[in-house]
Parts: C-alpha cells; sequence; structure tokens
C-alpha cells in the first residue's frame, strides 16, 4: 500500500529528530520544540484536511477522536469513542498502542513526562 511506503521512511526520519531532541534551539516554547521535533514530520496544525501521514492536530484538544474530515484513520481510532481531553491525550501520546489498540500511529510513545506536558501546552494552542 502506497501509504505504509510512505510512512516507514519517516518513521527513520522521525527517530533521528527525536535523538536530535532538545539540540533545537531558538525562540520556540519547548512544547512547540518538541512538537516539532518528534510530530511535525506528520502531522499538520494549519487546520486545513491536506494528506500528511497523520491527521492535522488543529484543534485537537476537545475534539472528538478520529473526526478530522478528510482524513483516512484506521478503524480502531474511527470507533475509539475517544473525546480527546488533556487527560486522554496524555493518555495516548504516553502510550498509543495501550489507549488505542490498533490504531495506525506508528509512535512509542513521549514516556518524558515533562515533555508530555510541554507539548500537550502546545496542543492547547492549537484553536
Ligand atoms: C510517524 C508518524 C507519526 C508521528 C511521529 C506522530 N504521529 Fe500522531 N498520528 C499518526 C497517524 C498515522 C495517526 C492516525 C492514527 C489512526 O488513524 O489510527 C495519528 C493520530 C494522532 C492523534 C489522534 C488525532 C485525531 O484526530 O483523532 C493525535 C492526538 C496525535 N496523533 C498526536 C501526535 C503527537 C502530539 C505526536 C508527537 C508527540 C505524534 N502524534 C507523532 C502519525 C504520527
Amino acid at each position: 500500500m502506497a501509504c505504509v511506503l510512505k510512512v516507514f521512511p519517516r518513521i527513520a526520519f522521525a527517530a533521528v529528530l527525536a535523538s536530535a531532541g532538545p539540540a533545537f534551539a531558538g525562540s520556540m516554547s519547548a512544547g512547540a520544540q518538541a512538537f516539532q521535533a518528534q510530530c511535525s514530520i506528520c502531522h499538520r496544525t494549519a487546520g486545513k484536511a491536506q494528506a500528511a501521514v497523520g491527521p492535522d492536530l488543529f484543534g485537537v484538544v476537545g475534539r472528538k477522536a478520529g473526526s478530522q474530515q478528510g482524513y483516512a484513520y484506521s478503524a480502531a481510532m474511527k470507533h475509539s469513542g475517544l473525546i480527546w481531553t488533556p487527560d486522554e491525550l496524555k493518555l495516548y501520546l504516553a502510550n498509543p498502542q495501550k489507549v488505542v489498540p490498533g490504531n495506525k500511529m506508528p509512535f512509542p510513545g513521549l514516556h518524558d513526562s515533562t515533555r508530555l506536558d510541554a507539548v500537550l501546552s502546545y496542543l492547547e494552542t492549537l484553536k
């Protein structure tokens, strides 16, 4: 499948970026930097339903899981019945496969709680 071919090189790239981590300096907030390093490879935040590896995350906080128009979610995500409250997002981002078994986000989870909080604060600005 075409999307599988697209996803794998990006995982390798995301891993390189993730290990670069805090080396991203500049005036961005810690959350924006962490998002840039670990999420932006797959997620746009412009609020437009453009094709990317993952759904656009504009307005994700408070949104029903699997509801971004125009994005082809996995059945697992579409039928998860979750609402992305800050608490639910934290649980998901710490361990995506545990919270939505069978979802197709190829991301192992954010295990550093400071970083997780920072990414969450950043997601809350996307509205
Ligand atoms: C290698 C690609 C990739 C990376 C890296 C990645 N994601 Fe995802 N993400 C996806 C895909 C693909 C989905 C769709 C999952 C599905 O449909 O099962 C997704 C789904 C999501 C969802 C659910 C959105 C919705 O509309 O229900 C959230 C929230 C999310 N990702 C946040 C993040 C955050 C925050 C990061 C960084 C910490 C991140 N993702 C890193 C690919 C990725």
